[in-house]
């Protein structure tokens, strides 16, 4: 009985072995056809194969059998739209190996993936998958890679992962991971690869991640971790890249680190670690790419860098390092980015730095390195980028430079470098970005420049340069940028330049320039963004050929000899944002047409010949955006239009939103912003942005009459409002109460009569009131702003009682001590203090929209203020100087 038996299970065993090559793994078919079926795109062509009459094992795409049992299903990229939960886990109890990424699965990760007791391999990752990470994966113990990354999987990471001892390769990045990362993952003894990256992982480091000895590739980086590097790592010796950055990390970096012999990529960039950089990195000979930017670090660099000879990417930007660049960096011939900008590194630039010449980054930028610029550097055959601004940088650029065939960006700006700009830069044919602002280069431009055919960008401003703009620049066919402000410059503008049909910005000013602005420039509307000829001798008229579709955004002509009439064309340039006629020759009426500009910011006539009245005005958008109008020093006469005052909405909103201070210009136009230039006391400040909340209107020393407007009172954000010098009459309507936060009140040398409205007294931001040379009767008002000023600010009324603060009629109100510092001075020094600071902008001034030649006391008081913040803010800077001395 025994051995038909045991035939029989053989027989039988080996009928069933027949049955599953060929039909067995029907259930499995179905289930994977039950799966297919519920895909959004079932006409899917790479799972075409997919049918009931087909057989799984032989003819299905992806699907591998062994023993009829499917062991391998591999669908990366077949362009499958479906839900993972409904994949029939339970149903394929055999497989080893899945790959479903790249595909388009979305849902959660189903518990019964637990039941792949023989996984292997598992691949899902860049789909849309969500939920957690199920803690049943941990029962998967034959599973050595584990690919998840690209989903949207939230929840912590399980601690059940460290039963997974055979794992190699766990990349979960790029997900939704928070919670901290359990210290189990010390478990997995087999593990080579680890990346847990762009999470939202927080906790701090487990230092079991130390007993991961077979740790090759360690990312952790982009998640929020906190605490301190765990000194374990120290014992990572197969470990060959080590990614930490973008963490809150902080304390110092372990010594043991320098244990790390296999180390070639170290990156801890944007961090808050601090302390020294440890000498014992230079042990780490292997490392390829070191990456500290933008910590704590203080202390020199040390010269033990030089010892990591396979080094091609260094760093260490960002940081309070000091002391001098060590020679040894020389050594590092691999080198191919050197970044050590915004520092505090001084001492001159090595020579030795010309032995990298594989580099293609130099950036040394924002430190306080002194001394010339070494000739060496012109060995670096491979430079692309060469960033020196913003140093002490003097003596004569070295004409070596002009080797640098590769070189696409120059920043030498803000230095004090000298002589002329190099003929030999005419060899730089790759060039595309010359800053050479803010130093003093002398002599002419060369005519070498025009070489330069790649340029877009040129920055020459603020130097001390001579000669004629030249002609041939009109080869430069592809450039958009051209800045060459405070200079010396003569001659007349080449018509040439109306050839250059990409730029967008061109600024003159502040030159010697003479001769008529060319006809041809109304011409370039179609690209010009900016045109800036201030504070030059330009004479005759201005081109009547604006054209409609023009993008001009800001005309700065201000203080040349233009005369003639102010052009209609103009109401073409729709995007016109800033107009600066001032301090010209102009014989025209008030520009009416202007009130068609839908985006006209500033509008400044000032000091012109300008006459008329300004007559009623009809649209009813008109002047919407203005919020700087200058009319002051002409004839205009008439009375003050109140049309004109009910428009202006811009000064007729208080922006209460805005708390960081916002400023006028293009947003994220990196060349340019809309400045302002403001001198006092024989000292120039150069403002780079004018705020939005500068609103202002000086219409002063003009032949103005009548009264002044009740509805002057509804432009409640005005600043300054000077109506002085002219022939006003009446009371001082009581509605100006309403202006709120004015700064400056200039009414006098009119012929104002009445009292004084006592409800002026109010406005505690008031700090400049002249209300001089009228007939102004009655009592002085009392207390409050107005026990600041003096008797100036009264004087020449003849009928005003009380000039002396304490001998004044009774006062109503209880005097107040609130004269610390107004909102507006804030917003406006930060303003000032940050176009102080800022090197990258080369101003464009509009000199006198702040400045009435009047006495304007407070403008004069915001300015020693403003100083002694820059003495201030100069004072600290040398302090902490002083300190990383120490
Ligand atoms: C596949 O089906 C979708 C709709 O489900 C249809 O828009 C598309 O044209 C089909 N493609 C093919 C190749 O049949
Ligand atoms: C599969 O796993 C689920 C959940 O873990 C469990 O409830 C179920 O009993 C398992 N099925 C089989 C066939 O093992
Ligand atoms: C992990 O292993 C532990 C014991 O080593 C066991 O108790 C636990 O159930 C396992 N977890 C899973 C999810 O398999
Ligand atoms: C490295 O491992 C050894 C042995 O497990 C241990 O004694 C030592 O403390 C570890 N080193 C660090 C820095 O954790
Ligand atoms: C590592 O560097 C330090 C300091 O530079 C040195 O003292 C030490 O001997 C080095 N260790 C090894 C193993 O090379
Ligand atoms: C550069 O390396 C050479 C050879 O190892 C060594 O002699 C020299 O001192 C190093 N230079 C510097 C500046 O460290
Ligand atoms: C610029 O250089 C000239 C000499 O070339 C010198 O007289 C002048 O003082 C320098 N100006 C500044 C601001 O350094
Ligand atoms: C500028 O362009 C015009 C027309 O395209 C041409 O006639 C003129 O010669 C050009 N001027 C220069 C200086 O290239
Ligand atoms: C303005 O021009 C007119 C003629 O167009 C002339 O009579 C008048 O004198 C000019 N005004 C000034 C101030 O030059």
């Amino acid at each position: 009985m025994m051995v038909p038996k045991i035939f029989s299970i053989f027989q039988f065993l080996n009928f069933l072995c027949l049955f599953t090559v060929t039909f067995a793994s029907t259930e499995e078919a179905i289930a994977l056809l039950k799966w297919k079926a519920t895909f959004k795109n079932q006409n899917n062509s790479l799972l075409a194969s997919w049918t009931q009459s087909s057989n799984a094992c032989r003819d299905w795409y992806g699907v591998t059998c062994f023993n009829g049992r499917v062991n391998k299903l591999d669908i990366r990229g077949a362009n499958v739209i479906g839900i993972l939960y409904d994949f029939p886990f339970s149903t394929l109890p055999f497989l080893e190996y899945v790959d479903l990424s790249m595909n388009n699965l979305s849902g959660v990760i189903p518990p019964h993936i637990g039941n792949l007791t023989n996984l292997v391999y598992l691949d899902l990752h860049t789909n849309h998958i969500s939920g957690i990470i199920p803690p049943q994966i941990g029962s998967l113990a034959k599973l050595q890679t584990i690919y998840m990354y690209d989903n949207l999987l939230n929840g912590s990471i399980p601690s059940s992962l460290g039963n997974l001892t055979k794992l190699s390769i766990l990349y979960i990045y790029q997900n939704n991971l928070f919670g901290s990362i359990p210290s189990e993952i010390g478990d997995l003894r087999s593990l080579a690869y680890l990346d847990l990256s762009t999470n939202s992982l927080n906790g701090s480091i487990p230092s079991e991640i130390g007993d991961l000895r077979s740790l090759a590739y360690l990312g952790l980086s982009t998640n929020s971790l906190n605490g301190s590097i765990p000194t374990s790592l120290g014992n990572l010796t197969s470990l060959s890249s080590l990614y930490l950055h973008e963490n809150n990390l902080s304390g110092l970096i372990p010594e043991e680190i320098s244990y790390l012999t296999s180390l070639t990529r170290l990156n801890l960039r944007i961090n808050s670690l601090n302390g020294s950089i440890p000498a014992s990195l230079g042990n780490l000979t292997n490392l390829s790419f070191l990456d500290l930017f933008q910590n704590n670090f203080s202390g020199s660099i040390p010269k033990e860098i030089g010892h990591l000879r396979s080094l091609s990417e260094l760093i260490l930007g960002k940081n309070s390092l000091n002391g001098p660049i060590p020679v040894s960096l020389g050594n590092l011939t691999s080198l191919t980015s050197l970044y050590l900008r915004e520092n505090h590194l001084s001492s001159s630039i090595p020579e030795e730095i010309g032995y990298l010449t594989n580099l293609s980054y130099l950036d040394l930028s924002t430190n306080f390195l002194n001394g010339s610029i070494p000739a060496s550097l012109g060995n670096l055959n491979n430079l692309y980028l060469l960033s020196l601004y913003a140093n002490n940088l003097s003596g004569y650029v070295p004409s070596e430079l002009g080797n640098l065939k590769s070189l696409v960006t120059m920043f030498l700006f803000d230095n004090k470098l000298i002589g002329s700009i190099s003929a030999s830069f005419g060899k730089l044919r790759n060039l595309q970005w010359m800053y050479l602002h803010r130093n003093n280069f002398t002599k002419k431009i060369p005519s070498s420049f025009c070489n330069l055919m790649k340029l877009e960008v040129v920055y020459l401003g603020r130097n001390n340069l001579r000669g004629e703009i030249p002609q041939c620049l009109v080869n430069i066919s592809g450039l958009q940028v051209l800045k060459i402000a405070y200079n010396n410059l003569i001659e007349e503008i080449p018509p040439s330049i109306c050839n250059l049909t990409s730029l967008r910005i061109l600024d003159l000013g502040k030159n010697n320039l003479k001769g008529a602005i060319p006809q041809c420039i109304g011409n370039m509307g179609g690209h010009l963004e900016v045109l800036h000829i201030h504070q030059n001798n330009l004479y005759g008229t201005l081109p009547e050929t604006f054209s409609n579709g023009s993008v001009l955004r800001s005309l700065d002509l201000h203080d040349n000899e233009l005369e003639g009439k102010i052009p209609r064309s103009l109401a073409n340039c729709k995007n016109l944002e800033i107009l600066d006629l001032g301090d010209n020759h102009f014989n025209d009426t008030f520009p009416i047409w202007f009130e068609t500009l839908p985006n006209l910011k500033v509008l400044s006539l000032r000091s012109n010949k300008l006459h008329g009245s300004i007559r009623a005005l009809s649209n009813e958008n008109m002047f919407y955006e203005l919020r700087i109008i200058d009319l002051s020093y002409n004839a205009f006469t008439g009375n003050l239009s109140t049309s004109l005052f009910q428009k202006l909405k811009a000064m007729r909103t208080i922006d209460q939103t805005t708390k960081v201070p916002t400023y006028l210009g293009k947003s994220g136009e990196r060349d340019y912003n809309d400045s302002v230039t403001v001198s006092t006391k024989g000292m120039e400040y150069e403002l780079d942005k004018i705020s939005t909340l500068f609103k202002t209107i000086d219409l002063s020393s003009n032949k103005f009459e009548g009264h002044i407007p009740s509805s002057l009172g509804d432009l409640i954000a005005l600043r300054v409002l000077n109506l002085s010098h002219n022939r006003l009459q009446g009371n001082i309507p009581s509605s100006l109460e309403s202006l709120s936060l004015v700064e400056s009140l200039d009414l006098s040398f009119n012929q104002l009569s009445g009292e004084i409205p006592q409800q002026l007294v109010a406005r505690t931001f008031l700090s400049f009131l002249n209300l001089s040379h009228n007939n102004l009767q009655g009592c002085i008002p009392q207390g409050h702003q107005f026990a600041t000023f003096e008797n100036n600010s009264y004087e020449g009324n003849d009928g005003l009682q009380g000039f002396s603060v304490s001998k004044g009629c009774e006062s109503i109100w209880p005097p107040e001590t609130n004269n610390g510092d107004y909102e507006f001075l804030n917003d406006f020094w930060k303003a000032a203090l940050m176009g102080y600071g800022s090197g990258l902008c080369i101003g464009v001034s509009i000199i006198y929209i702040m400045i009435s030649t009047g006495n304007l006391k407070w403008l004069a008081r915001i300015f020693e203020k403003l100083e002694q913040k820059i003495i201030m803010r100069q004072k600290e800077t040398a302090k902490s100087k002083a300190k990383q001395k120490k």
